[in-house]
């Protein structure tokens, strides 16, 4: 019998507690009520909803295939409801991420930012949910390059004959609207041109070479869909691992090396990605530093058996201090590059006002 099982994780932030620091318990209550619910209606297998700073994070389960329109709705009509008790309660920046007014088939282009992959649910199927704040998708490319094509990480593409062909990745070119599918270990070097140009290019899925999904990333850039700056994109990926996929421990691993990525205070500066326990998920210093967080679930006919926390283990406490040192190393350049983006990538700038004010003060030397 076919036991194929859409996994949809759509997730906004619709307003913060305290600040942007982490999100109110009233907002997931009333996530929760909407998604029992439809669930009660019979419009999904199963849901979880979680946060990770200040996003609010819907994870379902359902029958209906990647793009689903009632799905979709669902999860926004959710964010609306949520959006309503946060201007209730005047948390910050209540309805951020809703940036249209009207619903038109799909989350995409609307605000929130979507992961989705359909897939045959295997005999037994780990995957792992991982959602990030303060920072953008391009966060996403190193680790996922280290998971599923780099031989140093993952010790199954050498050792295991049912990885060692390798993966074929699918990468956004968010300027040109377009993408590209890249095989590796082949083309690792032509991939790695790409996705070191973090801001620019990002990996937004995974595939085995027989086609098979193996992991999905939400692309979404607010600022593109505004085309000015509201919030940073703060996105989710989903990885299936094990058996000729790699094993949940070489998906966590390269979460090991707290790597630098754009986020952090107003959007605009390089700080670490500190792997953190849910219950760590509250960025407060200097808004920051960035955070992800881990949910790793057993589907069992499409219900969610979990979630375990998967960054609550010692053996990330070094990486958790090495993200604390890299964060008061890259604090102490203040506004200065490389700390601060580069102007042409900064969230926030006052160099328009500025430059006009002192137009006339610049003499030809
Ligand atoms: C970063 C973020 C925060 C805000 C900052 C200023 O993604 O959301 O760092 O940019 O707290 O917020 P406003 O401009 O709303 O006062
Ligand atoms: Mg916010
Ligand atoms: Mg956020």
């Amino acid at each position: 019998m076919s036991d194929r099982i859409t996994i949809s994780v759509i997730k906004a932030d619709v307003g913060g507690y305290v600040g942007h620091s982490s999100i109110h318990s009233d907002l997931l209550e009333t996530a929760k009520e909407k998604l029992s619910n439809a669930l009660e209606k019979g419009h999904m297998v199963d849901f979880h909803v979680t946060r990770c700073g200040d996003d609010l994070e819907l994870i379902m389960t359902h029958k209906h295939g990647t793009d689903n329109e009632d799905i979709h709705k669902l999860a926004w009509d959710t964010f609306l409801a949520c959006t309503e008790v946060a201007k209730d309660l005047k948390l910050y920046g209540a309805g951020q991420d809703i940036l249209k007014d009207a619903f038109t088939g799909t989350v995409k282009g609307l605000g929130p930012g979507v992961a989705e992959m359909e897939f045959e649910e295997r005999k037994s199927e780990p995957i792992i949910v991982f959602m990030a704040d303060k920072t953008s998708p391009g966060a996403w490319n190193l680790p996922l390059y280290r998971m599923f094509a780099d031989p140093f990480n993952t010790a199954g593409l050498v050792i295991d004959p049912t990885m060692h062909e390798g993966f074929v990745f699918e990468v956004l070119d968010v300027h040109g609207h377009r993408k590209i599918t890249l095989s590796c270990p082949e083309e690792a070097y032509d991939l790695l041109m790409f996705i070191g140009a973090m801001g620019r290019f990002m990996i937004r899925a995974v595939y085995r070479k027989d086609g098979e999904i193996a992991a999905a990333a939400s692309t979404q850039k607010l600022s593109e869909i505004a085309g000015r700056y509201v919030g940073k994109d703060d996105p989710v990926l989903i990885v299936r691992s094990q058996s000729g996929l790699p094993a949940v421990g070489e998906i966590l691993e390269p979460f090991a090396f707290p790597h630098l990525v754009e986020g952090w205070m107003r959007g605009s500066h390089h700080g670490p990605l500190m792997p953190v326990p849910f219950y760590e998920a509250n960025p407060s210093r200097f808004d920051g530093p960035p955070r992800v967080i881990a949910a790793g679930f057993q589907l069992c006919h499409g219900k969610l058996i979990g979630p375990r926390d998967l960054f609550d283990d010692p053996s990330f406490d070094e990486a958790r201090k090495k993200a604390n040192e890299i964060a008061n190393y890259m604090r102490h350049h203040g506004p200065f590059e490389p700390h601060r983006l580069g102007l042409d990538v900064m969230e926030y700038t006052t160099m328009p006002q500025l430059m006009k004010k002192l137009e006339s003060r610049f003499k030809p030397e």
